[in-house]
């Protein structure tokens, strides 16, 4: 495991009789109850061809073992039955300008991030026509077209932008049409994945918005259709019009608002995406010192934005997150949690640190 920020450094080494085990998988280990994970598929491919014999650390072995082969946070999703998406995405929102606005700074970082973001093990990308606006499913193309297979990108429309920072819906369903065909068109798809209605537009009623996306997707534009910022009432007034794959609602340790929301995609069996997963970049965001998870993660070895996403994923079989950033090394770090198995002692002790 590749962890760049000093953080989650194996401690351990288990060795097995009678099979190759690359480098990665070798460095498991648990630390301070917090579980470091091979990769489900190794220690599978493992246990059944090779009897998964210990050499060293047994009792750590047969610990860690429990954990892979329970581990929800190593495991896929399949999006609207037929997308299979590891549960930890990429949020390309951050690879624009200031203010969510024009082009990065550093083009190419930009690039490097998303290809890193799929060594990696991503194969979920979501994105807007209003992050840049435009620019962002236009870097996605530059950088990654053509793509590889089985590659997942949910883009989304519903949202214009006067400016930097600002954001106004207008999801009347001619315009979404358009939206459809010009997101085509940058992408450079014959189909997306996963569209979703970005926001829902007081002026419009949900059925009309949700009715041009049906008709997109008749025409084959598109696959599935997802909902962002939206209520559980509005999410099953839409399912009156057509599927609904997903939902893209703000979510995090620190902000459980959209609880309800989360309840009702797992009852469905729909994926849930939380936006903001680590809190997002104002003040309170998990990524900023003097955040509540802080002592735990230190005990751990890890950092508070580990923990965050960890914590995510083993919250609930269907959580997406899709936490976003622009630098390499804070991309190797998010990567790193999905490997990070929490134990209901943890699950306190966090839960301890939020009341605190
Ligand atoms: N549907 C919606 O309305 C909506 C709204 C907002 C976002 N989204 C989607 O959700 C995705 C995630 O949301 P988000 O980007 O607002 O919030 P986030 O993923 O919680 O946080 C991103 C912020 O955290 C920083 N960060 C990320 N990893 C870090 C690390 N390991 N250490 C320190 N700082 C770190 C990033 O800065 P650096 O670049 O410096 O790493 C960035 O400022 C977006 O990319 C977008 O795709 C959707």
């Amino acid at each position: 495991m590749s962890v760049n920020n000093g953080a989650a450094r194996p401690q351990k080494t288990i060795a097995m009789l009678g099979k190759h085990w690359s480098r990665q998988s070798l460095n498991t280990a648990k630390l301070g109850g917090i579980v470091h994970l091979m990769t489900r598929r190794n220690f599978l491919g493992t246990a059944i061809a090779g009897g998964a014999t210990v050499l060293a650390g047994g009792t750590v072995f047969q610990k860690l073992a429990l954990a892979v082969t329970t581990s929800p946070s190593q495991s896929t999703f399949q999006l609207g039955g037929d997308l299979s998406v590891n549960r930890l995405g990429f949020g390309a929102m951050r690879l624009t300008g200031g203010g969510i606005w024009g082009w990065p700074p550093d083009r190419e970082n930009a690039k490097k991030v998303l290809h890193r973001a799929l060594d990696l093990g991503v194969n979920l990308i979501d994105t807007a026509d209003a992050y840049g606006p435009e620019t962002d499913e236009l870097l996605i193309a530059e950088a990654l077209y053509p793509y590889p297979k089985g590659l997942v990108i949910a883009t989304k429309g519903g949202l214009t932008r006067p400016g930097p920072g600002s954001w106004v819906p207008d999801c009347r369903p001619e315009r979404l049409s358009q939206c459809v065909d010009k997101s085509l068109k940058r992408l450079k798809l014959e189909r997306i994945d996963v569209y979703q209605l970005h926001t829902v537009d007081k002026k419009v009623p949900i059925e009309e918005s949700v009715g041009a996306l049906k008709k997109a997707q008749d025409a084959g534009k598109i696959r599935h259709v997802g909902l962002s910022n939206v209520t559980t009432q509005e999410i099953e007034r839409a399912k009156k019009v057509m599927p609904i794959v997903s939902i893209q609602n703000r979510y995090n340790l620190t902000d459980r608002e959209s609880e309800d929301v989360l309840s009702y995609c797992e009852k469905e069996k729909m994926g849930f995406l939380p936006w903001a997963p680590v809190g997002g970049s104002g003040r309170g965001s998990l990524t900023k010192s003097g955040n509540p998870l802080e002592e735990e993660a230190k005990r751990h070895n890890v950092s508070a934005v580990q923990l965050a996403l960890a914590w995510l994923l083993q919250k609930s079989p269907v959580m997406l997150p899709i936490p976003g950033t622009s630098s390499l090394t804070h991309l190797e770090e998010n990567m790193a949690a999905a490997k990070l198995q929490l134990t209901p002692d943890d699950w306190k002790r966090i839960d301890g640190a939020l009341k605190g």
